[in-house]
């Protein structure tokens, strides 16, 4: 609770600038001033920075210009590029005392002017920019990451991207901090909405695009939480204990593959530590995996708060500590003044940001705040939703539903009148419509799905029940043609989820709502996966995810039929939390957690762990291998359309190539993500399958593509701790191609050498 109410102060940028600004002042008089104070004070931040250097030559590589502007530095303009400069709301102890640089985003990093180089405003920013409202403006809500995950699309994740960060650049900011790819191990984690499921490939080929298009619009990219910060309870306490091996196959290749495809500028490190090691002063994640095994080039950033020393973290390949400077300010000066931190240790710290800032060209092209295309990003938005949400029931071809045959819908649900769930915390985003939140508070963005139905079915009487009395919920669904319940489970930012229930007896209520009218269609906004205790009850279920500004009119339009969806589930819903791995969550012991404590000192110390000791049985390959059944298996969805898979051939070589038929048998146009999974040979010692490769595949009624997909050998490797390397077991492997992770119906075996 105390946690809650600390965080809650970061939010309200105008409440508070009036202190900082006082505050700064204080300071000063104080004496306390740090030199970036005077020092820029003295050069004005704000004066148009001087672009007349020979390293302003675009021509020139990122590294070259990196390397000159270096040169030039000063030992206390190098610090100055190694740390934030606050946060609005962060305790105001430890505010810098320049809040009037920032530009009400969650950091910045001061620049040097004299050297043309800029400021970085960094912005949250997972399903769209958060830090609008504070800015005078609004920012675009896309549907949750975890539904952009659904899409397994990889050009609605660079639609997505592009959106949020042509927005970013419309308000002021070029950097973000959006990228989440923390794999779901524990569903129950309140940040599963911001992340893109249990499946290491399908994350990170998601994250990758996602990150690579939002970086091209000229923002310095972020992928996060690196790494294992799967669970949010304890999350500044928690040693996450896993295997090597369990590592590098599982959590850390959805980085590496992320990495691998959008080069980010930034990676952002979490608060967790990883086996003893915080991981922002983890040698092992920052230094041998990420900059040398994976050849990252550009910066580590700290998560809020997550630094915990100077020597160790800069040793380990910390490379900038946010969201101020209590390690990489002045005791990080000290540090190199007493030698022990090297000069070139330095050097490569302010080396990788200078580089980020070129590479991600926030040198060449400096932001203007402009006007973002509201309009122009909700449609995107909307369609981003309609690829998103997943069909899990249509008993009877319930949907889509037939407007001419429906006279009257009973619409129920606590909120179904007002608009739709979104994930709070950091990821929270300030959409039109909304007033600026709290930063753990229950938002929910208009329009309402009552009206938006009621748009779409001119001719039928909707009525709206709050389903508070499930009675009257029942007597309304049972004197309608059908009922349409919308269940939600919110998540947010710092707390877990105690199960996988529907909050506030929605359970109840459906049940009820059901057995009145057995056409009954349940609409989940939730993040995460939930349990259906009424499932067999219900006529459909479609799962829309946390929908975005635009979730009413894509919920309506797949449930008119105007769209036919085509989403597949990135994560396993489980029949029980039972079934999870850890059917307890494990969390710190009584007492205050060190939230506060690491916020104000930067002090924390792991005080307990998780052992995950699951391994590589991540998702379906847990339920897979324990043999357990599941709710709906990772990769399930359905469409108002059938396919049918044949002719599969599989060629081994440098590349794996997987070609197989896909044909629409039904009625009506649509769109299969047509997946290929491979179970490796016994002596591998892996989980049943895993996923290699997928391709979404447009088909018109009737129509037959044949589709090919290339598997990569490191997706048929295993990671050998003894050795440190990827190698590729031989023997016989057996590549299965269907609609989800339990319909496979081809097979093939090959021997791979
Ligand atoms: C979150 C990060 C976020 C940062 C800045 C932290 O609490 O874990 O994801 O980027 O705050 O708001």
């Amino acid at each position: 609770m105390k946690m809650n109410k600390l965080w809650q102060l970061r939010g309200g940028f105008s409440a508070t600038i009036g202190f900082f600004v006082l505050a700064g002042m204080t300071w000063g008089f104080l004496g306390f001033t740090k030199t970036v104070f005077a020092q820029h004070r003295m050069h004005g931040q704000q004066v148009k920075e001087d672009r007349n250097h020979p390293w302003m030559n675009e021509s020139l590589s990122p590294d070259e210009r990196a390397d000159m502007v270096l040169k030039e530095m000063t030992l206390d303009e190098k610090i100055d590029l190694l740390h934030g400069m606050g946060m609005p709301g962060w305790p105001r102890e430890v505010q810098n005392p320049q809040p009037e640089l920032g530009n009400g985003g969650a950091g910045f990093v001061l620049g040097v002017p004299r050297l043309g180089i800029p400021i970085i405003q960094m912005s949250d920013a997972a399903y769209g920019v958060r830090s609008s409202a504070e800015n005078g403006r609004y920012s675009t809500a896309l549907p949750a990451n975890v539904g952009a995950a659904a899409s397994w699309d990889t050009d609605a994740a660079c639609a997505f991207g592009t959106v949020i960060g042509k927005e970013l650049r419309a308000q002021g900011y070029n950097m973000t901090l959006g990228g989440g790819v923390n794999l779901t191990r524990e569903p129950r984690n309140g940040r599963t909405f911001e992340y893109m499921g249990e499946d290491p490939v399908l994350a990170g080929m998601l994250v990758g695009n996602l990150m690579k298009c939002e970086q091209a619009q000229n923002v310095i990219g972020d992928i996060k939480h690196y790494a294992v910060n799967d669970q949010e309870s304890g999350r500044n306490e928690v040693d996450s204990i896993i295997s090597k091996r369990a590592l590098r196959e599982s959590d850390l290749l959805a980085f590496e593959i992320g990495v691998g495809i959008a080069q980010p500028g930034a990676v952002m490190c979490s608060y967790n530590a990883v086996n003893g090691d915080f991981a922002c002063e983890n040698k092992y994640l920052l230094t041998d995996v990420l900059k040398k095994d994976w050849g990252f080039k550009g910066f580590v950033v700290s998560d809020w708060g997550g630094t915990h020393s100077t020597v160790k973290a800069s040793a380990a390949g910390l490379d900038n500590e946010e969201p101020l400077d209590q390690f990489f300010g002045a005791k990080l000066k000290a540090a190199v003044e007493a030698g022990k931190v090297s000069m070139p240790e330095l050097d490569e710290h302010v080396r990788r940001v200078l580089r980020s800032e070129f590479a991600c060209g926030i040198v060449d092209h400096p932001t203007q705040k402009g006007v973002a295309d509201v309009e122009g990003d909700l449609a995107i938005a909307q369609r981003i939703e309609e690829q998103s949400a997943v069909l899990l029931k249509n008993a009877g071809g319930l949907l889509p539903l037939n407007s001419a045959a429906v006279k009257s819908i009973a619409v129920i649900g606590p909120h179904a009148s007002e608009g739709m769930m979104s994930g709070g915390g950091s990821a929270q985003v300030d959409a039109p419509g909304r007033p600026s939140a709290g930063w753990q508070a229950q938002v929910w963005f208009p329009p309402s799905p009552a009206l938006t139905l009621q748009a779409k079915f001119p001719a039928a009487k909707v009525q709206f029940d709050s389903g508070k009395d499930p009675a009257s919920a029942a007597a309304l669904a049972k004197s309608s043609d059908v009922a349409i319940v919308f269940a939600y489970q919110w998540e947010s930012e710092g707390m877990d989820l105690p199960n996988l229930t529907l909050p506030v007896m929605q359970d109840e209520l459906i049940e009820a709502v059901a057995a009145a009218n057995p056409k009954t269609i349940v609409v989940l906004e939730t993040g995460t996966a939930v349990t259906m205790p009424w499932l067999d009850k219900v006529g459909a279920v479609l799962e829309a995810w946390y929908g975005g500004s635009r979730g009413a009119d894509a919920v309506m339009n797949i449930l008119n039929g105007d769209v036919n969806p085509s989403a597949k589930l990135p994560m396993t819903f489980p029949k029980s939390v039972e079934d999870l791995p850890h059917p307890q969550l494990v969390k710190p012991g009584p007492g205050e957690t060190g939230e506060k404590a690491v916020m104000k000192t930067g002090e924390a110390k792991p005080t307990f762990s998780v052992h995950y000791d699951e391994g590589l049985k991540v998702g379906y390959k847990w339920y897979d291998a324990e043999k357990k059944p599941v709710l709906f298996p990772f990769g399930y969805g359905l469409s108002y359309t059938t396919f049918a898979y044949s002719g599969l051939k599989v060629t081994a070589g440098k590349e794996t190539t997987v070609n197989f038929t896909v044909k629409n048998t039904g009625s009506r146009e649509g769109a299969e993500i047509a997946e290929v999974y491979a179970a490796l040979p016994a002596s591998a010692g892996e989980p049943p399958k895993r996923l290699v490769g997928w391709s979404k595949v447009e088909l018109k009624a009737g129509e037959s593509k044949k589709v090919s997909v290339n598997v990569g050998e490191k997706y048929l490797s295993i990671y050998d701790g003894a050795s440190d390397g990827w190698k590729l077991v031989p023997g016989s492997y057996t590549f299965m191609v269907g609609g989800s992770s339990q319909e496979l119906a081809l097979h093939e075996k090959v021997e791979l050498k």
